[in-house]
């Protein structure tokens, strides 16, 4: 399997993540090829898992500022998750990514929550009724303890 980056203004790469949110996410994601793009060219960036070429999972990165990332949305494919995709594309992300990472995730979505704590994220709040559905969030971090701890 292999992860690579999506470039700014690679429209084929935009149309594949537009094609993977719908399949992940039929119920309340869709992203757009143009959201896409515009999200790359705001300094998002957006990673995909290949296996034997076929995209099967990707992440989104927002960039807030240059220490601080938010993990917009992350999905492998049904048939492929439970294989450490999920993992990887969260490893070589953090390889690109400086700094501390928080994401939002569904208190019931525990195999999301799972694998954010296997690679250093924590819950730092409950947030009621934060999707539009009612559910609640977990708001979970990732920080940057190294940078932290030679701050002054
Ligand atoms: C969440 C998701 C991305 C995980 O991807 P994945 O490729 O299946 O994850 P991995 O195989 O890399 O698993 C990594 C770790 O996550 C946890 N995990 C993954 N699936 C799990 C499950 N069904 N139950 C419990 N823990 C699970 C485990 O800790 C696992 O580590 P382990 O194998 O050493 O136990 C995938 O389930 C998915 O696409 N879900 C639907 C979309 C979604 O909910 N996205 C998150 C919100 S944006």
């Amino acid at each position: 399997m292999e992860v690579e980056i999506v470039e700014k203004n690679d429209l084929e790469g935009a149309m594949i993540v537009e094609g993977m949110t719908e399949k992940i996410f039929p119920e309340f994601v869709r992203w757009h090829r143009n959201s896409v793009l515009n999200y790359l060219r705001l300094g998002g960036k957006v990673f995909v898992a290949r296996v034997s070429g076929e995209v099967v999972g990707f992440a989104f990165f927002r960039k807030i500022h240059e220490k601080l990332w938010e993990l917009t949305l992350i999905g492998v494919l049904e048939e492929y998750r439970g294989m450490g995709i999920g993992g990887r594309l969260l490893e070589e992300a953090m390889k690109v990514i400086g700094g501390e990472i928080y994401l939002h995730v569904q208190t019931s979505n525990l195999p999301a929550i799972r694998l954010y704590e296997k690679f250093g994220f924590v819950k730092d709040k409950l947030i009621r009724g934060f999707y539009s559905d009612g559910s609640d969030a977990y708001l979970m971090v990732r920080r940057d303890f190294i940078s932290n701890s030679f701050e002054p």
